[in-house]
Parts: C-alpha cells; sequence; structure tokens
C-alpha cells in the first residue's frame, strides 16, 4: 500500500523504498498515530466533515487496531513506508475503502509532528519521574549518614573537610535542575500541530482546539509553517538530556572511585558489580562505568539532530525524518542509566570507618588554621604562607596537624592557643561552615528539608 502513486507511472525500486522507509524505527510511534488518528476523526464528524456515521465507523476501527496492537497481534507489513501508511492499511483491513477518508484535512507533515509531540511528552514524564526515583535515594542516603565527614576536593585533590551529606545533595540540586529543565521543555512540547496540513493549514472548517484538547495539549502551534518544520522541541529535550547524562557520568565515575580498594568509601552489592574471568578477587563497578561511556550516545544524538536541522529551508524535508532514531536511543540511554544508577547507589553500604580514615592524610583543615590566625589580626595572605610552613614542617617531620604539640604551633606564629586544637578537627571545621548552603550539619538539614519539598511538587 502506497498514500501516493496516482501521478507516477512505475513503482519505487526496491532499493530506493529500502532507503527511504522509516517504518522500522517509527512503528514504536503506533499507540500514537492511532490516538491522534482517532481524536482527529471525531473532529471530522463533529465539524461534519465526514458523516457522523463514517466518523464513528473509522474511530471504531483505529480502536480494533489499536487493541490488536496492544495484543500483539499485528504484524507490520514492511512494504509500508512508514507507520501513518501502515495504520491506514490496517485500517483499511477493518473499514474497506472507508479508511481512504481518514486523512482529510491533514497531511503526514502534520500528523508526524503530532506523534512525535505525544511520544516525547510521555518520554517526558518518565523521564522526570526516574529522576525524582534518584533524587529519592540520594536524599534518604544523605539523611541517613549526616554524622559522616568525608575530603572534600578540589582538582581531585584533598581540599576540606564535608559532609558525606553534602557532597550527595550536591547531586541532588543538579538533578532537581536537569527535571526543571525537562518540565521546561514539556510546555513547548504540549502545543499540538494538526490543522497545519501540509504547510499552508487547510480549508477545511476543522475544529483543532477540540483535536488538541481531546490530546491533552495545553494549545496549538500558532503557524502551520513553523509546526511542520519544528523539531525545536526534540532539540532541546536532547540538550537536557545530554546535560542530565552528563551528571549522571559524574555520579558515575565518583561510584567507581569510591568502591575501590584505595578508597573504599562505600561497598556496592553483589548483584551490582560483576568478576573478573581472570581474576577471582574482582568486583568491578561495571554498570557505572556504562553509563560514564553512554553518556556519549546521547550527545551523539544532540550533534546528530542539530546537523540534521541545521539550514533546511521551509518547511518539511524529508530529512526531518532522521530525527527519531536520535530520540529515541536518547529517550532509551536516559531512561536506564537513571534506573541503574538509582539501583546501584540504593543498594550499596557507606563505610563511614573508611572515609573517617581518609580525613587522616592531606591537611585538610590548612585553611581553618590560616582563618584563625586571621581572627588574631594577621591579614590572610601572611597566615596562608605561615600555615604552609607548618603542613611543610609536618610533612618533613611525617606527622599530621594533630600532632604537634603547643610549643612546636608556637614556634610559628605566638598567636597560637589550645583551642588549635578544636580548629584543626574535621569534625569542628565542618561545624563552622555555616554560610547559606554550607556544609555545617544545620544547613545541610535546611538542603534536606527543601528537597523534600522539591520533590513533592
Ligand atoms: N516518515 C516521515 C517522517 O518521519 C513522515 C512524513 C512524510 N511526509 C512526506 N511528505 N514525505 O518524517
Amino acid at each position: 500500500m502506497r498514500l501516493w502513486g496516482g501521478r507516477f507511472g512505475e513503482d519505487p525500486a526496491e532499493l530506493a523504498h529500502r532507503f527511504t522507509a522509516s517504518l522500522s524505527v517509527d512503528k514504536r510511534l503506533a499507540e500514537y498515530d492511532i490516538a491522534g488518528s482517532i481524536a482527529h476523526v471525531r473532529m471530522l464528524g463533529k465539524c461534519g466533515i465526514l458523516r457522523r456515521d463514517e466518523a464513528q465507523q473509522l474511530a471504531a476501527g483505529l480502536e480494533k487496531v489499536r487493541a490488536a496492537l496492544a495484543n500483539g497481534e499485528v504484524e507490520f507489513d514492511s512494504a509500508s513506508e512508514d507507520i501513518h501508511t501502515e495504520v491506514e492499511r490496517l485500517l483499511s483491513r477493518e473499514v474497506g475503502e472507508l479508511a481512504g477518508k481518514l486523512h482529510t484535512a491533514r497531511s503526514r507533515n502534520d500528523q508526524v509532528a503530532l506523534d512525535l509531540r505525544l511520544f516525547l511528552r510521555d518520554a517526558i514524564d518518565q523521564a522526570r519521574e526516574k529522576t525524582a526515583a534518584l533524587q529519592r535515594v540520594l536524599v534518604e542516603m544523605a539523611e541517613r549518614h549526616l554524622d559522616v565527614v568525608m575530603p572534600g576536593y578540589t582538582h581531585t585533590q584533598r581540599a576540606q573537610p564535608v559532609l558525606f551529606s553534602q557532597h550527595l545533595m550536591a547531586y541532588f540540586f543538579k538533578f532537581q535542575r536537569d527535571r526543571d529543565r525537562l518540565a521546561d521543555c514539556r510546555a513547548r512540547v504540549n502545543l499540538c500541530p494538526l490543522g497545519a496540513a501540509a504547510l499552508a493549514g487547510t480549508s477545511f472548517p476543522i475544529d483543532p482546539h477540540f483535536v488538541a484538547e481531546q490530546l491533552g495539549f495545553a494549545g496549538l502551534c500558532p503557524n502551520s509553517m513553523d509546526a511542520v518544520s519544528d523539531r525545536d522541541f526534540v532539540a532541546e529535550f536532547l540538550s537536557g538530556a545530554a546535560l542530565e547524562m552528563v551528571h549522571l557520568s559524574q555520579l558515575a565515575h565518583e561510584i567507581v572511585l569510591w568502591s575501590t580498594v584505595e578508597l573504599g568509601f562505600i561497598t556496592l552489592a553483589d548483584a551490582w558489580c560483576t568478576g573478573s574471568s581472570i581474576m577471582p578477587q574482582k568486583r568491578n563497578a561495571d554498570p557505572a562505568e556504562l553509563v560514564r561511556a553512554r553518556s556519549g550516545r546521547v550527545f551523539g544524538d544532540l550533534i546528530s539532530l542539530l546537523t540534521v536541522l541545521r539550514a533546511l529551508p521551509m518547511t518539511y524535508n524529508r530529512d526531518l525524518q532522521e530525527d527519531k532514531e536520535s530520540l529515541f536511543d536518547a529517550v532509551d540511554t536516559l531512561c536506564i542509566a537513571l534506573e541503574v544508577m538509582k539501583e546501584m547507589l540504593g543498594t550499596s553500604t557507606v563505610n563511614a570507618e573508611r572515609i573517617a580514615g581518609a580525613l587522616e592524610k592531606g591537611f585538610l583543615t590548612a585553611t581553618e588554621v590560616a582563618d584563625y590566625l586571621v581572627r588574631k589580626g594577621i591579614p590572610f595572605r601572611q597566615a596562608h604562607g605561615i600555615v604552609g610552613q607548618i603542613v611543610k614542617y609536618c610533612e618533613k617531620q611525617g606527622i599530621g596537624f594533630e600532632q604537634m604539640s603547643l610549643e612546636e604551633w608556637r614556634s610559628f606564629s605566638q598567636e597560637f592557643g589550645p583551642d588549635i586544637a578544636e580548629v584543626i578537627s574535621p569534625e569542628g571545621a565542618v561545624q563552622t561552615k555555616r554560610s547559606p548552603g554550607g556544609t555545617a550539619p544545620e544547613r545541610v538539614k535546611e538542603q534536606i528539608q527543601q528537597a523534600g519539598e522539591l520533590l513533592q511538587g
């Protein structure tokens, strides 16, 4: 079956068909295509463009196709060019020639835009839910381990002590922005393009608001030419998905590091690591490594789509058919990565003693010591120099700050008093970071509370 051909003398070459057909990819849109068509024929009946009985018969036929599809009773015919052709073919098996009236007052150009918007709206809802599930795991972990102090890093070098929960909550807020970005994008996805027809609109007295309402759209695309050429909403989703994959890859990398024997901050559940075929002792964080690697697929999907869109003249061009593989791949990659990270983190064990042990080396409270001198009136630059000398001295002696006697402290500055002992304790240092968003326990608790509210909304 072909939706065109009247003006052609011969059938397309087999290779031409194979090259241009999209059914193998866009069959994934079947349920959305049918839902869109049902809304469309109901509108045609309501507006008197088709007789009511015709519209009813078409809608009933489409419902049958939908049920058959849901029951797995449909075999797609690869001779059909795309899912729109195939649904019409399946419908004609139910209602005969009447199926030919389905396409009144529309084109595949507005139809495919509609299908894609319906698909993406659902996909966004799914991705947002899965993101929230991962965020919930992060908050639960943060709440459970509020007493765990860890080394915070810059340049992958020990920097200052922070709460483990502060580190986890940093990821919470990254994923919150991802979820917000997807919600922003959804608002622009959720507009109905049907009625644009091929590009110019239609002369039939349609009621696009009725179609939009049936399909749950918030409004209509404002310009028919834009409606059939616009794929910005796909590009927006892909860029949001790419950025979310960046965050997932960052978290994945930390899981890889945290679960090494060297750090041992967390232990992954047996169910979430893999062994080695040669080294019996191995427990590898393979799922996290794959999340890290698969971020690249989604970056590629974004670049592919931008390349499809670049320099396209108005309006619909067949190039646009190439939007789907990128979109489907990004949706699938993002959704499974979110699930995997949620499970890996949620089933892991936090090794509080190993994390505490990591505080011992690295002079994590050097900034605190400098700030101590500043409070005694020494300019920060000078204090920084003094503490640098103390660190050098300790390294030479092979000791940490905690092993220094008061006399040793005083040999560097007379300002040091016995209260220096509190200043150099990582727990004490964390307590003092009370600036908004800082790592003091009360500030982290505030973040956890805010997170609870954000997850409700
Ligand atoms: N398979 C096409 C796509 O995915 C459907 C629209 C085809 N329209 C056309 N005029 N050839 O974009």
